[in-house]
């Protein structure tokens, strides 16, 4: 098996019920912060890391994703002839190269395991990566980067880790940890979405993972787990119970639930303050509103 790491799946058949009416139309994985598709923060992250090939595991209603990364003749044309080379530019980082983006359906939706599984064709016998585009890291190095260089010192399995509240620990998978090394934690079970007071940590799975081909063969079982989907937690944790390594590993980073209507506008005002010509008007705006609320109590 080669440790490199050069493709990754991402799972974006899910149907934003979250963002309904808006995702009726629109793939969820479209929805702009500021002005750049919340897919194109993912495909960014996972270039700068060195991934190569680009697997979209999709469902119904998601053909937008397609056309996004392709070219557009005549949006091009036009731009060309104003002069628009800024935005030409720009445009150019969403186009893919030809045979190095793939699309599988996903083509019922029986969990975040199984969208990882329809993808296995693709794979072979090689470490992937697995990046779920609802979770949105602001950092200095993407995370995805810093987690591929603490692959290759120590390589097996590794998730991206975050303390949650312990209020929130149900809606995650949250680790038990064996050994606490400070960035690097390995880990001795996984549990997704534990009970409420059943958690064996606070510390939560993050939409990145680095993960070993054995994964894909534990996946074949099609065992169900919470919620009634084939998790994605479940086949780590199989991993652990045979013996090999998991990791769990603390990014640097501010990451955004962007699945969640509030971190999605939480993602939103951070990134527009983070843009230079977005900065000041925003900021002043933010006071105001934030100054008319005080005094309205
Ligand atoms: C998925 C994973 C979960 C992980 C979470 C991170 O859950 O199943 O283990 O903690 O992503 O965002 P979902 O949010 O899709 O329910």
């Amino acid at each position: 098996m080669q440790n490199k790491i050069t493709k990754a799946i991402f799972p974006v058949a899910g149907l934003g019920t979250r963002f309904l009416p808006a995702t009726k139309s629109i793939p969820k994985e479209i929805m702009s912060l500021v002005d750049r598709p919340l897919i194109q923060y993912a495909i960014d992250e996972a270039r700068a890391a060195g991934i190569k090939e680009f697997i979209f595991v999709t469902s119904r209603g998601k053909s937008a994703l397609e056309d996004y990364f392709d070219h557009a003749p005549h949006l091009e044309a036009e731009l060309k002839k104003k002069g628009k080379d800024d935005l030409l530019e720009e445009l150019k980082k969403t186009v893919m190269d030809s045979g190095r983006i793939a699309y599988i359906r996903q083509q019922k939706p029986l969990g975040l395991g199984h969208a990882v599984w329809c993808a296995r064709r693709l794979i072979g016998d090689e470490p992937f990566a697995v990046i779920l585009p609802d979770d949105i890291i602001a950092a200095e190095k993407p995370c995805l980067q810093q987690m591929v260089e603490a692959f290759e010192e120590n390589p097996g399995n590794m998730v991206a880790a975050m303390e949650v509240p312990a209020d929130r620990a149900h809606a995650y998978g949250i680790l038990d940890v064996k050994e606490d090394m400070g960035s690097l934690v390995s880990v001795k079970g996984m549990v997704e979405k534990p009970k409420p007071g059943t958690q064996p940590s606070n510390l939560a799975v993050i939409g990145r993972y680095l993960l070993t081909p054995q994964i894909l063969e534990n996946l074949e079982a099609k065992e169900t787990g919470a919620g009634g989907e084939i998790q994605l937690t479940d086949a780590i944790a199989h991993e652990i119970t045979e013996g090999r390594d998991v990791f769990g590993f603390r990014f640097n980073g501010q990451r955004f639930d962007c699945g969640s209507k509030s971190g999605y506008l939480q993602a939103t005002v951070s990134f527009a303050l983070s843009r230079p010509e977005l900065r000041d008007d925003l900021m002043e705006f933010l006071q105001t509103v934030v100054n008319m609320d005080q005094a309205a109590q």
